[in-house]
């Protein structure tokens, strides 16, 4: 499997999710430790090493705006969790927070991951989805 795959499934599963969660078959609080887990896992993958990998192929630019949507998020997401902890009403606030994950993760899968796999090829994008995967052990804390 190539990191761009392994990427683009977790995206599916947030497409998934923000369904689920519309169609009111996920809690917003399953939606927001939803959410947190990505923010953690997959964000961090993409900025410890997707990103740098297409650093010289892709625009800076570009690469540090995907950064800075993946900070947004972290941060309203952490406000949203305060809300919600508060038991006040979350609902727009995470509307919000999934129409731009969404939108943020669609951009990603128009320009970045195609580039990705026209840039770096199959061999080193299965590389890095092997570096992704020992992180994951590094990281898992047992
Ligand atoms: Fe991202
Ligand atoms: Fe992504």
């Amino acid at each position: 499997m190539s990191i761009v795959e392994s990427l683009r499934a977790e995206h599916d599963a947030l497409f998934r999710a923000a369904g689920r969660w519309r169609n009111g078959e996920m809690s917003d609080e399953e939606l927001v430790g939803f959410l947190e887990e990505m923010s953690r896992v997959h964000f961090r993958d993409e900025e410890q090493i997707l990103y740098p990998a297409m650093r010289g192929f892709f625009p800076t630019s570009e690469l540090n705006a995907y950064e800075q949507a993946h900070r947004e998020v972290a941060e309203r997401l952490a406000a949203a969790r305060t809300v919600l902890e508060e038991g006040r009403p979350v609902s727009d606030r995470l509307n919000r927070i999934v129409d731009d994950v969404k939108a943020h993760a669609r951009s990603e899968e128009e320009a970045l991951f195609p580039a990705a796999e026209g840039k770096l090829g199959a061999e080193r994008l299965a590389e890095l989805q092997r570096r992704r995967q020992q992180f994951a052990r590094a990281t898992s804390g047992g």
